[in-house]
Protein backbone atom coordinates (compact mmCIF):
# COMPACT_ATOMS: atom_id res chain seq x y z
CA UNK A 1 0.00 0.00 0.00
CA UNK A 2 3.01 2.28 -0.31
CA UNK A 3 1.54 4.15 -3.21
CA UNK A 4 -1.67 4.85 -1.77
CA UNK A 5 -1.97 8.77 -2.08
CA UNK A 6 -5.55 8.89 -3.94
CA UNK A 7 -7.31 12.02 -2.44
CA UNK A 8 -10.59 11.65 -3.96
CA UNK A 9 -11.53 7.90 -3.19
CA UNK A 10 -12.07 8.94 0.26
CA UNK A 11 -14.75 11.10 -1.13
CA UNK A 12 -16.18 8.15 -3.22
CA UNK A 13 -16.19 6.19 -0.03
CA UNK A 14 -17.98 8.15 1.62
CA UNK A 15 -20.92 8.23 -1.25
CA UNK A 16 -20.30 4.78 -1.44
CA UNK A 17 -21.29 4.46 2.05
CA UNK A 18 -24.20 6.72 2.03
CA UNK A 19 -25.71 4.86 -0.79
CA UNK A 20 -25.14 1.71 1.03
CA UNK A 21 -27.02 2.87 4.45
CA UNK A 22 -30.10 2.93 1.93
CA UNK A 23 -30.21 -0.09 -0.02
CA UNK A 24 -31.24 -3.20 1.70
CA UNK A 25 -29.61 -6.14 3.75
CA UNK A 26 -28.38 -9.04 1.17
CA UNK A 27 -26.89 -12.05 2.49
CA UNK A 28 -24.75 -12.59 -0.13
CA UNK A 29 -23.56 -9.55 -2.20
CA UNK A 30 -21.90 -9.83 -5.89
CA UNK A 31 -20.42 -6.29 -6.32
CA UNK A 32 -19.38 -5.15 -8.78
CA UNK A 33 -16.02 -3.45 -8.12
CA UNK A 34 -14.95 0.20 -8.69
CA UNK A 35 -10.71 1.55 -9.30
CA UNK A 36 -8.94 4.20 -8.36
CA UNK A 37 -5.45 5.60 -9.48
CA UNK A 38 -3.71 8.70 -8.96
CA UNK A 39 -3.53 8.66 -12.74
CA UNK A 40 -6.77 8.17 -13.48
CA UNK A 41 -8.87 8.64 -10.51
CA UNK A 42 -11.90 6.31 -9.84
CA UNK A 43 -13.78 4.96 -11.98
CA UNK A 44 -16.56 1.97 -12.17
CA UNK A 45 -15.07 1.10 -15.83
CA UNK A 46 -13.83 -2.22 -14.65
CA UNK A 47 -14.59 -5.44 -15.21
CA UNK A 48 -13.25 -6.56 -11.40
CA UNK A 49 -15.99 -7.92 -9.29
CA UNK A 50 -16.21 -9.22 -5.97
CA UNK A 51 -18.67 -11.51 -3.87
CA UNK A 52 -19.19 -11.28 -0.17
CA UNK A 53 -20.48 -13.31 2.15
CA UNK A 54 -20.69 -13.68 6.33
CA UNK A 55 -21.57 -17.15 7.99
CA UNK A 56 -20.68 -18.25 11.43
CA UNK A 57 -17.14 -20.46 11.50
CA UNK A 58 -17.57 -23.87 9.91
CA UNK A 59 -21.20 -23.13 8.57
CA UNK A 60 -22.01 -22.39 5.07
CA UNK A 61 -25.33 -20.32 4.87
CA UNK A 62 -24.65 -16.56 4.37
CA UNK A 63 -26.22 -14.63 7.21
CA UNK A 64 -27.42 -11.28 7.33
CA UNK A 65 -26.93 -11.12 11.72
CA UNK A 66 -25.33 -12.82 14.10
CA UNK A 67 -25.33 -12.86 17.92
CA UNK A 68 -22.36 -10.94 19.96
CA UNK A 69 -19.83 -13.74 20.89
CA UNK A 70 -20.17 -16.20 18.10
CA UNK A 71 -17.85 -16.71 15.69
CA UNK A 72 -18.57 -15.88 12.30
CA UNK A 73 -16.72 -15.80 9.11
CA UNK A 74 -16.45 -13.04 6.16
CA UNK A 75 -15.25 -14.26 3.05
CA UNK A 76 -14.85 -12.17 -0.39
CA UNK A 77 -14.33 -14.03 -3.77
CA UNK A 78 -12.07 -11.13 -5.65
CA UNK A 79 -12.38 -11.49 -9.43
CA UNK A 80 -9.27 -9.07 -10.81
CA UNK A 81 -8.95 -8.12 -14.35
CA UNK A 82 -7.43 -11.03 -16.56
CA UNK A 83 -4.32 -9.04 -17.41
CA UNK A 84 -3.82 -9.32 -13.59
CA UNK A 85 -4.02 -12.90 -12.94
CA UNK A 86 -0.61 -13.56 -11.36
CA UNK A 87 -0.38 -10.56 -10.50
CA UNK A 88 0.63 -9.71 -6.33
CA UNK A 89 -2.12 -8.03 -4.71
CA UNK A 90 -2.88 -6.40 -1.04
CA UNK A 91 -5.88 -7.10 0.19
CA UNK A 92 -7.70 -4.34 2.71
CA UNK A 93 -10.66 -4.58 4.65
CA UNK A 94 -12.73 -1.56 6.21
CA UNK A 95 -15.21 -2.08 8.45
CA UNK A 96 -17.91 0.91 8.54
CA UNK A 97 -19.89 0.65 12.15
CA UNK A 98 -21.46 4.30 11.59
CA UNK A 99 -19.89 6.42 13.23
CA UNK A 100 -16.66 4.46 13.10
CA UNK A 101 -14.55 3.82 10.31
CA UNK A 102 -12.30 0.65 10.89
CA UNK A 103 -10.02 -0.99 9.10
CA UNK A 104 -8.15 -4.67 9.65
CA UNK A 105 -4.23 -4.39 9.91
CA UNK A 106 -1.53 -6.77 8.99
CA UNK A 107 -1.70 -7.98 13.53
CA UNK A 108 -5.44 -9.10 12.25
CA UNK A 109 -6.61 -6.25 14.48
CA UNK A 110 -9.18 -3.22 13.64
CA UNK A 111 -7.83 0.06 14.11
CA UNK A 112 -9.80 3.02 13.19
CA UNK A 113 -9.37 4.66 10.24
CA UNK A 114 -9.66 8.49 9.24
CA UNK A 115 -11.02 8.08 5.99
CA UNK A 116 -8.13 8.97 4.39
CA UNK A 117 -6.40 6.81 1.75
CA UNK A 118 -2.98 7.69 3.07
CA UNK A 119 -3.23 5.84 6.01
CA UNK A 120 -5.22 2.90 4.71
CA UNK A 121 -3.02 -0.46 5.59
CA UNK A 122 -3.75 -3.87 4.46
CA UNK A 123 -3.94 -7.08 6.49
CA UNK A 124 -2.71 -9.06 3.68
CA UNK A 125 0.25 -8.44 1.59
CA UNK A 126 1.60 -9.80 -1.36
CA UNK A 127 -0.88 -12.58 -2.30
CA UNK A 128 -1.10 -14.02 -5.88
CA UNK A 129 -3.99 -13.28 -7.63
CA UNK A 130 -6.35 -15.89 -9.37
CA UNK A 131 -9.28 -15.48 -11.44
CA UNK A 132 -11.43 -16.17 -8.54
CA UNK A 133 -9.14 -15.69 -5.41
CA UNK A 134 -10.80 -16.52 -2.56
CA UNK A 135 -10.15 -14.79 0.62
CA UNK A 136 -11.22 -14.82 4.38
CA UNK A 137 -11.37 -11.10 5.22
CA UNK A 138 -12.19 -11.93 8.89
CA UNK A 139 -12.82 -14.71 10.97
CA UNK A 140 -13.80 -14.59 14.69
CA UNK A 141 -15.96 -12.86 16.97
CA UNK A 142 -16.77 -9.04 16.26
CA UNK A 143 -17.27 -7.44 19.66
CA UNK A 144 -19.20 -4.52 18.42
CA UNK A 145 -23.30 -5.02 18.16
CA UNK A 146 -24.82 -2.95 15.61
CA UNK A 147 -24.71 -2.95 11.47
CA UNK A 148 -21.51 -4.06 10.25
CA UNK A 149 -20.98 -2.78 6.48
CA UNK A 150 -17.74 -4.45 4.91
CA UNK A 151 -15.80 -2.94 2.47
CA UNK A 152 -12.83 -5.19 0.54
CA UNK A 153 -10.27 -3.66 -1.64
CA UNK A 154 -7.13 -4.58 -3.26
CA UNK A 155 -4.47 -3.63 -5.04
CA UNK A 156 -2.78 -3.82 -8.30
CA UNK A 157 0.71 -1.79 -9.35
CA UNK A 158 -0.77 1.67 -7.85
CA UNK A 159 -4.45 0.77 -8.84
CA UNK A 160 -7.05 -0.01 -5.77
CA UNK A 161 -9.78 -1.89 -6.53
CA UNK A 162 -12.51 -2.09 -4.17
CA UNK A 163 -16.15 -2.57 -3.27
CA UNK A 164 -18.32 0.63 -4.12
CA UNK A 165 -20.64 -0.90 -1.69
CA UNK A 166 -20.37 -3.09 1.30
CA UNK A 167 -21.96 -6.35 2.53
CA UNK A 168 -24.07 -5.14 5.58
CA UNK A 169 -25.09 -7.60 8.03
CA UNK A 170 -25.91 -7.29 12.02
CA UNK A 171 -24.07 -8.40 15.05
CA UNK A 172 -27.03 -8.66 17.56
CA UNK A 173 -26.75 -8.58 21.60
CA UNK A 174 -27.59 -12.01 23.08
CA UNK A 175 -30.59 -12.17 24.62
CA UNK A 176 -30.59 -13.69 28.00
CA UNK A 177 -33.52 -15.50 28.77
CA UNK A 178 -34.25 -14.30 32.54
CA UNK A 179 -35.53 -17.48 34.88
CA UNK A 180 -38.62 -18.07 36.43
CA UNK A 181 -37.63 -16.90 39.50
CA UNK A 182 -36.14 -13.42 38.23
CA UNK A 183 -39.01 -13.52 36.13
CA UNK A 184 -41.24 -13.54 39.41
CA UNK A 185 -39.41 -11.02 40.71
CA UNK A 186 -40.15 -8.71 38.13
CA UNK A 187 -43.89 -9.22 38.31
CA UNK A 188 -44.08 -8.64 41.86
CA UNK A 189 -42.65 -5.47 41.21
CA UNK A 190 -44.45 -4.11 39.00
CA UNK A 191 -47.60 -5.95 39.26
CA UNK A 192 -48.49 -8.15 42.46
CA UNK A 193 -47.07 -5.41 44.95
CA UNK A 194 -48.63 -2.47 44.07
CA UNK A 195 -52.35 -4.19 43.06
CA UNK A 196 -52.72 -7.56 44.96
CA UNK A 197 -50.45 -7.27 48.22
CA UNK A 198 -50.88 -3.55 49.48
CA UNK A 199 -54.14 -3.19 47.88
CA UNK A 200 -56.09 -6.27 48.94
CA UNK A 201 -53.86 -7.84 51.45
CA UNK A 202 -52.01 -5.67 53.58
CA UNK A 203 -55.31 -4.37 55.54
CA UNK A 204 -55.46 -7.59 56.92
CA UNK A 205 -51.90 -9.61 57.04
CA UNK A 206 -49.69 -6.76 58.54
CA UNK A 207 -48.42 -6.69 62.01
CA UNK A 208 -51.23 -5.77 64.06
CA UNK A 209 -54.13 -6.70 61.24
CA UNK A 210 -56.61 -8.68 61.40
CA UNK A 211 -54.76 -11.19 60.53
CA UNK A 212 -51.59 -10.86 62.45
CA UNK A 213 -53.03 -13.25 64.86
CA UNK A 214 -53.87 -16.50 62.77
CA UNK A 215 -52.03 -16.33 59.22
CA UNK A 216 -48.37 -17.20 58.36
CA UNK A 217 -48.70 -13.95 55.36
CA UNK A 218 -47.17 -10.82 57.41
CA UNK A 219 -46.40 -8.39 55.00
CA UNK A 220 -44.81 -4.93 55.41
CA UNK A 221 -46.03 -1.35 54.02
CA UNK A 222 -44.51 0.55 51.73
CA UNK A 223 -43.33 2.76 54.02
CA UNK A 224 -40.58 0.63 54.81
CA UNK A 225 -37.93 0.57 52.16
CA UNK A 226 -37.25 -3.03 51.76
CA UNK A 227 -40.86 -3.97 51.23
CA UNK A 228 -40.23 -5.90 47.76
CA UNK A 229 -38.15 -7.77 49.17
CA UNK A 230 -39.41 -8.84 52.24
CA UNK A 231 -42.89 -9.01 50.64
CA UNK A 232 -41.35 -11.42 48.00
CA UNK A 233 -39.81 -13.19 50.69
CA UNK A 234 -43.07 -13.58 52.67
CA UNK A 235 -45.20 -15.10 49.85
CA UNK A 236 -42.46 -17.47 48.65
CA UNK A 237 -42.19 -18.93 52.42
CA UNK A 238 -46.22 -19.42 52.40
CA UNK A 239 -46.39 -20.76 48.95
CA UNK A 240 -43.49 -23.74 49.75
CA UNK A 241 -45.19 -24.31 52.86
CA UNK A 242 -48.34 -24.72 50.94
CA UNK A 243 -49.27 -24.72 47.22
CA UNK A 244 -50.45 -22.24 44.77
CA UNK A 245 -53.71 -24.12 44.74
CA UNK A 246 -53.81 -23.26 48.61
CA UNK A 247 -53.51 -20.09 48.25
CA UNK A 248 -55.38 -19.29 45.20
CA UNK A 249 -58.55 -21.15 47.17
CA UNK A 250 -57.98 -18.92 50.58
CA UNK A 251 -58.50 -15.72 48.18
CA UNK A 252 -61.41 -17.19 46.56
CA UNK A 253 -63.11 -17.09 49.99
CA UNK A 254 -62.34 -20.73 50.44
CA UNK A 255 -60.69 -22.93 52.83
CA UNK A 256 -62.80 -20.92 55.58
CA UNK A 257 -60.14 -17.76 54.81
CA UNK A 258 -60.44 -15.45 57.69
CA UNK A 259 -60.18 -12.67 54.85
CA UNK A 260 -63.47 -14.17 52.93
CA UNK A 261 -63.62 -13.39 48.74
CA UNK A 262 -60.69 -11.55 47.88
CA UNK A 263 -60.22 -12.43 44.07
CA UNK A 264 -62.90 -13.94 41.92
CA UNK A 265 -61.48 -16.90 39.73
CA UNK A 266 -61.16 -15.21 35.72
CA UNK A 267 -60.81 -11.58 37.72
CA UNK A 268 -57.46 -9.94 36.42
CA UNK A 269 -55.99 -10.13 39.81
CA UNK A 270 -57.24 -13.62 40.08
CA UNK A 271 -55.27 -13.96 37.03
CA UNK A 272 -52.45 -11.92 37.77
CA UNK A 273 -51.85 -14.08 41.42
CA UNK A 274 -52.25 -17.30 38.91
CA UNK A 275 -49.64 -16.51 36.56
CA UNK A 276 -47.34 -15.36 39.58
CA UNK A 277 -47.84 -18.43 41.53
CA UNK A 278 -47.36 -20.46 37.97
CA UNK A 279 -43.47 -18.74 38.09
CA UNK A 280 -42.80 -19.57 41.43
CA UNK A 281 -43.99 -23.06 40.99
CA UNK A 282 -41.68 -22.81 38.00
CA UNK A 283 -38.74 -21.26 39.96
CA UNK A 284 -39.00 -24.10 42.69
CA UNK A 285 -37.91 -26.56 39.70
CA UNK A 286 -35.39 -24.53 38.41
C1 LIG B 1 -60.10 -9.05 55.82
C2 LIG B 1 -58.80 -9.53 56.28
C3 LIG B 1 -57.98 -10.29 55.27
C4 LIG B 1 -57.64 -9.91 54.02
C5 LIG B 1 -57.95 -8.59 53.30
C6 LIG B 1 -56.83 -10.95 53.48
N1 LIG B 1 -56.71 -11.98 54.36
FE1 LIG B 1 -55.72 -13.73 54.08
N2 LIG B 1 -56.12 -14.25 55.96
C7 LIG B 1 -56.85 -13.53 56.87
C8 LIG B 1 -56.90 -14.24 58.12
C9 LIG B 1 -57.58 -13.76 59.38
C10 LIG B 1 -56.14 -15.41 57.94
C11 LIG B 1 -55.84 -16.50 58.94
C12 LIG B 1 -56.95 -17.55 58.92
C13 LIG B 1 -56.91 -18.37 57.67
O1 LIG B 1 -55.98 -19.20 57.49
O2 LIG B 1 -57.70 -18.09 56.77
C14 LIG B 1 -55.70 -15.38 56.58
C15 LIG B 1 -54.96 -16.40 56.00
C16 LIG B 1 -54.53 -16.40 54.70
C17 LIG B 1 -53.85 -17.49 54.11
C18 LIG B 1 -53.42 -18.76 54.75
C19 LIG B 1 -51.89 -18.76 54.94
C20 LIG B 1 -51.45 -17.82 55.98
O3 LIG B 1 -50.93 -16.73 55.65
O4 LIG B 1 -51.62 -18.17 57.13
C21 LIG B 1 -53.59 -17.14 52.83
C22 LIG B 1 -52.85 -17.96 51.77
C23 LIG B 1 -54.15 -15.84 52.66
N3 LIG B 1 -54.73 -15.42 53.79
C24 LIG B 1 -54.03 -15.14 51.48
C25 LIG B 1 -54.48 -13.83 51.37
C26 LIG B 1 -54.17 -13.02 50.23
C27 LIG B 1 -53.32 -13.43 49.04
C28 LIG B 1 -54.78 -11.82 50.44
C29 LIG B 1 -54.80 -10.64 49.51
C30 LIG B 1 -55.27 -10.93 48.17
C31 LIG B 1 -55.48 -11.91 51.69
N4 LIG B 1 -55.24 -13.15 52.24
C32 LIG B 1 -56.23 -10.91 52.24
C33 LIG B 1 -57.47 -12.33 56.64
C34 LIG B 1 -57.38 -11.61 55.48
Amino acid sequence: MKYLRYLCLSICLGTAMLLTIMSSNAQERDINGARNSSTDGTSLDTNVSFTLRMTLAGEDIPLDSATLGEDVSVTAIIRPETEDIGQPTDVILVDFLPPNLNMRNADGNFVSWNGSLKTLVPYLEDVDLESELEVEVFSGQLGTTGNHRIFVGFTVGDALYFTPTALRFDINEAVVEASALEQAVEFFESTISPTIVQARCIACHVANGLADDGAAHIFVRTSNSDHLTINFDEFRQVHSANSSEYILQKVQGMLDHGGNTLLTAGSTGFNDLSDFLNLLDQAATE
